[in-house]
């Protein structure tokens, strides 16, 4: 009967929506923020343009030692520093809530110290925020995201503790000439990330070989660094600016192979995501006892006279606990882990005495160490929110990227499984999320993979000189979720 299978069609596949739509757990709570995410050396371009500076990824990518795919740079990029216009344009078509994008070190302070403000950098991040605010997108705008000045790396960048204050002094500037338009900051991304890769096994900018210690160095500024920022904050700002201040890092949970082991999926928790996270959100602040531990006895049977981790003063232990107003969670992936090390020696790997392994039905990505587990973003909540007294969340990144193009079924089937965890953390586990970006509103340079790996939701032509945007379905999908604020089935446009 050809004639009635239209009619079937249209009842299962209705059905199929309404269901997944009613559920009692599926829409987002009152006020909470929606929004995308990007930082300034992926997406602005303009890399030498007036007096901005050479930043760490500007050297890096342009000493063409073959550590970038294809020898990429982000002198372009998605040069959004020209195209700011019509990236607001298209977050407000979308209906995000918020932009979260961030300010760059090198731009606004060529000199790397504070006795020099550019203006044309300024100028930049006033028409970004004024344009925002005209089309009512909140901006949460990082102060650092991995591109500090060149100029300051040469004296020690992130291992020289006078990092503190100088970058103490360039948030100051940006709490100051920005700060009227923001209510929400990051400090820093992901130090945990910057620290692995950028100061031990230096895969990254500034591309610092030190492992076991660079990285150590590189953290303990950076959290002592963030909470000179947040203190600055309050004690300057906070009573005519009124925002909040967090920290980003990325955190994942760690499931244990052996279902008899008792402790790997703690300490796992511990180094992936209480190195930069308990000194801040714990009550009683500092390294966690298993991290110091471990590496104080490491570094002992390794010949070394005290931990290759530094200290905390009790006076830093204080001034670093309870200095967020949030917690914010960059989130890709889940591990497995069972006792061992494959890695090398001394190194943060080796330290945590784990290997590191995923699932084999975890669904692949095109970035090797992320797999597909939507129940892991759950689970890593529910961690946070029973480790730290259920802080404040902020999701600031969460995202894939799939080889698709622009019709994208697995990016929208992660968002979908991804977000359905969230709203079940908030809605049913009560865990205290207020807030998730989607990384990325733009595909980007994505370090050192270059422009082959694609995180965003927003398709960027990177030969067409005019850098031409073109919505992927998954746009699409989000245009539905921010216009409903519920949750929406993959597959009822
Ligand atoms: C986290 C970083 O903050 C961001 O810069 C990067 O592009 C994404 N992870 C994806 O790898």
């Amino acid at each position: 009967m050809p004639s009635s299978l239209p009619v079937m069609f249209i009842f299962i596949f209705t059905t199929a929506c309404m269901r997944l739509a009613t559920s009692e757990y599926y829409s987002f709570p009152p006020n909470f923020i929606l929004g995308a995410s990007t930082s300034s050396y992926q997406i602005e371009g303009a890399w030498n343009i007036s007096d901005k500076a050479e930043s760490i990824w500007d050297r890096f990518v342009h000493d063409n030692s073959g550590r970038i795919a294809n020898n990429e740079t982000g002198d372009i990029a998605c040069d959004s520093y020209h195209k700011y216009k019509e990236d607001v344009a298209i977050l407000k078509e979308l209906g995000f809530d918020s932009y979260r994008f961030s300010v760059s070190w090198s731009r606004i302070l060529p000199e790397g110290f504070a006795h020099y403000v550019s203006q044309d950098g300024l100028n930049y991040y006033n028409k970004l925020l004024d344009e925002l605010l005209a089309n009512n997108i909140k901006p949460l705008v990082t102060i650092y995201h991995w591109d500090h000045p060149q100029l300051i790396e040469d004296l020690g960048g992130w291992r020289n503790d006078r990092m503190v204050e100088w970058f103490a002094d360039y948030a100051r500037i940006v709490f100051r000439e920005l700060g009227p338009k923001i209510k929400y900051f990051v400090t820093i991304n992901e130090p945990s990330i910057l620290a692995t890769s950028g100061y031990g096994n230096g895969t990254k900018a500034p591309g610092i070989q030190d492992s076991g210690r660079g990285e150590y160095l590189a953290t303990h500024n950076m959290l002592k660094a963030h909470a000179r920022a947040y203190h600055i904050y309050q004690n300057e700002f906070k009573s005519t600016q009124n925002a909040v201040i967090g920290i980003v890092d990325v955190c994942q949970h760690s499931y244990t192979k052996d279902a008899n082991d008792n402790t790997s999926s703690e300490v796992g928790f511990e180094f992936n995501c209480g190195w930069t996270f308990h000194p801040i959100f714990s009550k009683e602040g500092d390294y966690p006892k298993i991290f110091k531990e471990q590496i104080a006895e490491k570094s002992k049977l390794q010949g070394y006279p005290r931990s290759r981790l530094p200290n905390f003063s009790q006076e830093w232990i204080t001034y670093i606990r309870g200095s967020a107003d949030f917690l914010g969670l960059n989130h890709y992936t889940a591990h497995v882990v069972q006792p061992g090390s494959n890695a090398q020696v001394p190194s943060y790997e080796d330290d945590q005495n784990l290997v590191v392994s995923f699932r084999p039905e975890w669904k692949a990505t095109s970035v090797s160490i992320f797999k597909i587990v939507p129940i892991g973003f759950g689970d890593t909540l529910r961690e946070l929110a029973e480790a730290y007294n259920n802080p404040v969340i902020y999701v600031t990144e969460n995202g894939v990227a799939p080889n698709e193009g622009l019709k994208d079924p697995t990016r929208i089937q992660f968002f979908h499984d991804y977000v359905r965890e969230l709203l079940l953390a908030i809605n049913r586990d009560g865990v205290n999320v207020k807030g998730y970006h989607i990384w990325s509103l733009l595909d980007s340079f994505e370090w050192t993979h270059g422009y082959g790996v694609k995180f965003g939701i927003i398709e960027v032509d990177f030969n067409d000189p005019m850098r031409k945007r073109t919505k992927k379905d998954s746009a699409s999908w989000w245009k539905r979720v921010l216009s409903s604020r519920r949750l929406q089935p993959v597959d009822c446009d």
